[in-house]
């Protein structure tokens, strides 16, 4: 075998046969066990990728600056044939582009001017609009048999919010959606691929295209929404040019989309599978933010962030090499027995609640207070009885790459 992890640190033989498995995606907390237990820092040939999953090793590594996302994009090219790296080049450099995967100091740049125009009020403001959608697309539940609840709830929610806090016209979500999955697939594949790249050039050319004439149209007529914001914010004299702006709302696009849907999935499933939390909550609508940090916890939606060691360092023990490309295990750090009591315990009243699912240090995510914000209003609202859900069937699960999230969710109600 050959690979960073030759002579150093014994690679579990189970691993790779269990990781990203059909059987894996589907309940990837069996494998996360036996990781944090035996190999909690193991090298993956499967995923060429150290997989890091203590809690305390995930949220030290994710702010260490020994640790880098700017060579994320860069590492993950490197897979490409030299034509599709130079045909797709601008795809490439649209992802560099996005803070998620810079550095500082020019990450510190680009978060502190997207910041004054994401706002906490910008997000508060949309409590009222948020609970209207919520109401709106529960209130068109079938009332008899089975339905999907992805597709009547989870999946359209989030869509329709950011497009509305953009600015974005409901006609195109659609496109919206096909533009972020082709960026998503790229960025979470475990290798890169050269069709995978040809897929996200044509998506990022639309959406710049789309972006650019939209920016246009808020530069003649300011509306009070985020692109307008974004478009016109700057910090001490200094703005986000056009390219950077078209790589913002991108990301914003993609890291706000599936993450959400994926969180009230889980939730909904985790109050399904346990009437104790659902009658709780039922009965104490207070208790919805600590539900939604203990899905966090319990079944996040993002379970895994990468970063590529700048110098070499040891974690655990375990010594990683220069350009070691890491993976922080967010979804395995939550169920930590050394940091929390009966790990696999569903339990928002749980004394030593806490959680690493919106990451930690220079990237926690920007989106927080939105996803937060949209996953209370769901679970509350579904808690409420008005509309008890019952389940119909399994969930199913897509391949877990780096998103958790049913696909399908069948219920009925009762
Ligand atoms: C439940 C939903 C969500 C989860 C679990 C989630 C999780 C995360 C995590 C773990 C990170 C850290 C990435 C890293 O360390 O490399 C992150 C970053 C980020 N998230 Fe989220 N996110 C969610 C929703 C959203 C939403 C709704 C938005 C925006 C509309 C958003 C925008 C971002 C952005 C822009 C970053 C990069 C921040 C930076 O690099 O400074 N996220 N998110």
């Amino acid at each position: 075998m050959s690979g960073p992890f030759d002579g150093r640190s014994p690679q579990p033989p189970w691993l790779d046969e269990e990781f990203l498995t059909p059987e894996f995606c589907v309940n990837p907390y069996r494998l996360y066990g036996r990781l944090l237990d035996d190999a909690p820092v193991a090298w993956s040939d499967k995923a060429r990728a150290w997989l890091v999953c203590g809690f305390d090793d995930v949220v030290a590594g994710l702010s260490d600056v020994r640790l880098s996302s700017g060579r994320r994009i860069p590492a993950l090219a490197s897979a490409l044939s030299p034509e599709a790296r130079e045909r797709d080049a601008r795809a490439l450099d649209c992802m560099a582009r996005m803070m998620a995967f810079r550095d500082q100091p020019s990450h510190t740049r680009l978060r502190k001017i997207v910041s004054r125009a994401f706002t906490a009020r910008r997000v508060a403001d949309l409590e009222h609009q948020v609970q209207e959608l919520v109401d709106t697309l529960v209130g068109r539940f079938p009332r008899d048999g089975a339905f999907d609840l992805v597709a009547a709830l989870t999946f359209p929610l989030p869509a329709l919010v950011i497009c509305r806090l953009l600015g974005i016209p409901e006609e195109r979500l659609t496109d919206v959606r096909r533009w972020s999955d082709a960026v998503v697939a790229l960025l979470s594949s475990a290798v890169m691929t050269d069709d995978h790249a040809d897929q996200a050039r044509v998506a990022v050319e639309e959406a710049d295209a789309y972006i650019r004439s939209l920016v246009d149209a808020r530069r003649a007529e300011p509306q009070d929404d985020l692109l307008t914001a974004i478009a016109r914010t700057g910090v001490d004299g200094d703005s986000l040019s056009p390219d950077e702006i078209t790589a913002m709302v991108i990301l914003l696009f993609f890291a706000g989309f599936e993450t959400t849907e994926g969180l009230i999935g889980n939730g909904v499933l985790a109050l399904l599978a346990d009437d104790g939390p659902r009658q709780s909550l039922a009965a104490d609508p207070e208790l919805a933010p600590a539900v939604v940090e203990e899905v966090l916890r319990f079944d996040t939606s993002v379970h895994r962030q990468s970063r590529i060691a700048v110098t070499p360092l040891t974690i655990s023990g375990v010594d990683i090499e220069a350009g070691d490309p890491v993976l922080f295990m967010i979804g395995a750090a939550g169920r930590d027995p050394r940091r929390f009591q009966r790990p696999d315990r569903f339990d928002p009243h749980r004394p030593d609640a806490g959680n690493v699912g919106f990451g930690h240090g220079i990237h926690f995510c920007l989106g927080a207070p939105l996803a937060r914000l949209e996953t209370r209003i769901a679970l509350a609202t579904l808690a409420k009885g008005r509309y008890p859900l019952h389940s119909a069937g399994q969930p199913t699960y897509g391949t877990l790459l780096a998103v958790r999230k049913p696909s399908a969710l069948p219920v009925t109600l009762a």
